[in-house]
């Protein structure tokens, strides 16, 4: 399954959650490659850190110059991080994808934004590539004016289906990024893990998840 997490916002969680999507799948004995689109190569970056470290497990990248149009005949689970810096790579990869996936800030200008690539993209995805959005970097209850706002204006985005499932604003998903670890890898107990979890679950509920990391996972404190 071809699964692009984009956005035209920048620093909307696209490399964060395609990171840590991919470390819980190879988790989960898939098999898991990356395709990074963004010129800042962060995904290339962070394969690169686990390489060095040897964690467990390594990630694939596939060559981010790769003819898009082969990208089908690709087994298992390919992740595609892309955003506004590549949008020729973008609209490409989003004709052969499955599924779209939109982290979204909450945040008036983040809604707009969303609703506005909704409609840039409604001619350049494949018919059948699902568009999933959710709620990213919410405050840490959820609670606030803007999150609740953020919820009702999505839910309202008829082209795309929003996600049971968000993440808070939560330094783990930091650090994910800093130590080239998942936020379950280094804090399995912990809300951003607990939040992460119930994402995977609503973005691939065919998958019976095992929480293998518990013994073999770099734990970092
Ligand atoms: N839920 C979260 N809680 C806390 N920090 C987060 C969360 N999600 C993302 N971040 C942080 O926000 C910053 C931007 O995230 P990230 O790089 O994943 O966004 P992006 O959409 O890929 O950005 P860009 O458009 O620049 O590629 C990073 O420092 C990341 O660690
Ligand atoms: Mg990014």
């Amino acid at each position: 399954m071809i699964t692009v997490i984009g956005n035209l916002k920048g620093g909307s969680g696209k490399s964060t959650v395609a990171f840590n999507l991919a470390i819980w799948l190879a988790w989960q004995k898939r098999e898991v490659k990356i395709l990074d689109l963004d010129p800042q190569k962060t995904l290339t970056d962070l394969v690169q850190v686990r390489e060095e470290e040897a964690y467990f497990p390594a990630l694939t990248l596939l060559p981010s110059d790769m003819p898009l149009e082969k990208l089908a005949s690709e087994s298992g689970e390919i992740l595609v991080d892309v955003g506004a810096a590549n949008l020729v790579g973008m609209f490409a990869a989003m004709s052969h994808a499955h599924r779209l996936l939109i982290p979204v800030v909450p945040g008036q200008a983040d809604v707009w934004s969303t609703q506005r690539f909704l409609g840039m993209i409604a001619s350049h995805r494949h018919p059948d590539c699902e568009v999933k959005m959710f709620l990213n970097r919410t405050d840490a209850m959820g609670g606030s004016k803007e999150a609740k706002e953020a919820a009702a204006a999505i839910a309202m985005l008829k082209s795309a289906k929003v996600v049971p499932a968000r993440l808070g604003q939560r330094v783990w998903f930091c650090r994910s990024l800093s130590e080239g670890l998942a936020v379950f890898e280094m804090a399995p107990r912990g809300k951003a893990s607990q939040e992460f979890l119930a994402l995977t679950k609503a973005l691939y509920p065919a998958i019976k998840a095992k929480q293998p990391w518990k013994i073999g996972a770099h734990v970092h404190d």
